[in-house]
């Protein structure tokens, strides 16, 4: 059997040996419900507080500004729902290249009678802060914008967009979808002036079905789920104790040294890139070289097809994604983040994501490359 090389890391991470003590741990024996009086409810209250702070703290935020979700999906829907449902107002503004996490909720607002603006990117997939700004009007209610792309891992200019909105509209609220951005690149959302903030467990090394959304102090906003007001009213139903918990062990690990961390996929990236230019020469890099996040590298080889790619790699051990793995339920249809960053149908459709993580070794990048050319040449 071949040795697996995990790179599918922006589709979701194995979870941490921490994570899966702690998480087992509260399904065994800390098992209480946080809304039981009785020590074991406690026990499990206190547990869920100790991510809440961990998260707090690592976004700089107060910890009663969190709500857990069930994941990053869930806390999109509910900055977008939650907070334009709660206003007077027309108009959204987002951005073509984001998750369907995010397009969605908006395209069902948008059948529910609001104005949606979806903005463009330019060719190597940033969204203009000037843009942004220009697309705000007076009844503008909500911006969201993602804070790193999940297909080619562009860093957008939050500071910069929220800057130019809250000039032209004071009241407009800015939410970014982080789920991407926890962990790769610094984050202050409270100092950026950003509203509404979502992250999301599966991606740093934490289990799936758990995530959280950061919501300003002050903001107003209506639930998506109604039942017996857990999360301050906000998200009902009985707290995610084993994940929230998982996800506090995943925040633990990194926080503890997210700077090193972050320096070994910097380091992991760029001898990939050098490495795919020097033995595949043919390859394109459609991510762009500055303002990218550590963790993604989306390339093209033209003339082969990624899907095909993928399964060949796989069966050499290589887990690489075609384009975005958590969209792939609609097989075949093509990348939207691609299309609107106008490259041509032969780029696209070669097209493989590599997706980093910390727990990669430079081994493992130079041997997937060396797979990589060998299937290449193969196919
Ligand atoms: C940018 C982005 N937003 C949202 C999501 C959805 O998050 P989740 O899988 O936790 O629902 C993902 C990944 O799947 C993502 O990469």
């Amino acid at each position: 059997m071949h040795r697996t090389i995990y790179l599918d890391n922006a589709a979701t991470t194995p979870s941490l040996p921490s994570v899966a003590a702690a998480v087992s741990k509260m399904l065994l024996d800390n098992y209480g419900n946080p809304a039981s009086l009785h020590n074991k409810g406690l026990a499990a209250e206190r547990e869920v507080r100790k991510t809440r702070r961990l998260l707090a703290a690592m976004l700089g935020v107060t910890e009663k500004e969190i709500y857990f979700t069930s994941g990053g999906t869930e806390a999109n829907n509910l900055a977008i729902l939650g907070s334009a449902r709660r206003r007077r107002g027309h108009h959204l503004v987002t951005t073509a290249i984001e998750h369907a996490a995010v397009l969605s909720p908006f395209r069902h607002l948008e059948q529910t009678g609001w104005q949606v603006t979806i903005l463009p990117v330019d060719q190597q997939g940033y969204v203009s802060a000037r843009q942004v700004a220009e697309a705000v009007r007076d009844d503008t209610v909500l911006v969201s914008v993602m804070a790193v792309n999940n297909e080619i891992g562009t860093v957008q200019p939050l500071r910069e967009i929220t800057a130019l909105v809250k000039a032209r509209n004071r009241e407009c609220l800015v939410h970014t979808d982080a789920i991407q951005a926890l962990g790769k690149i610094e984050l202050d959302p409270a100092g950026w002036g950003i509203d509404l903030l979502s992250v999301s467990a599966h991606k740093i090394h934490g289990p799936k079905g758990v995530g959280a959304l950061w919501v300003r102090t002050g903001i107003q906003m209506e639930p998506v789920l109604y039942g017996g007001g857990q999360e301050q009213g906000l998200r009902s139903g009985t707290e995610n104790v084993p994940g929230i918990v998982g996800f506090g062990a995943a925040l633990e690990h990194l926080s503890a040294q997210q700077t090193q961390l972050i320096a070994h996929m910097v380091q992991l990236r760029e001898a990939f890139i050098s490495l795919i230019k020097k033995n595949l020469p043919g390859a394109v890099i459609n991510s762009a070289n500055t303002a990218v996040a550590p963790h993604i590298c989306s390339i093209a080889l033209p003339g082969l097809r990624g899907e095909v790619l993928v399964h060949a790699l796989a069966r050499a051990g290589v887990y690489v994604s075609s384009g975005a793995a958590c969209s792939s339920y609609h097989q075949h249809r093509t990348s939207h983040v691609l299309q609107a960053m106008g490259l041509p149908p032969e780029i696209i459709e070669g097209t493989l994501r590599f997706g980093l993580s910390y727990l990669n070794t430079m081994s493992d990048i130079e041997q997937a490359v060396d797979i990589l050319v060998r299937v290449a040449q193969q196919l």
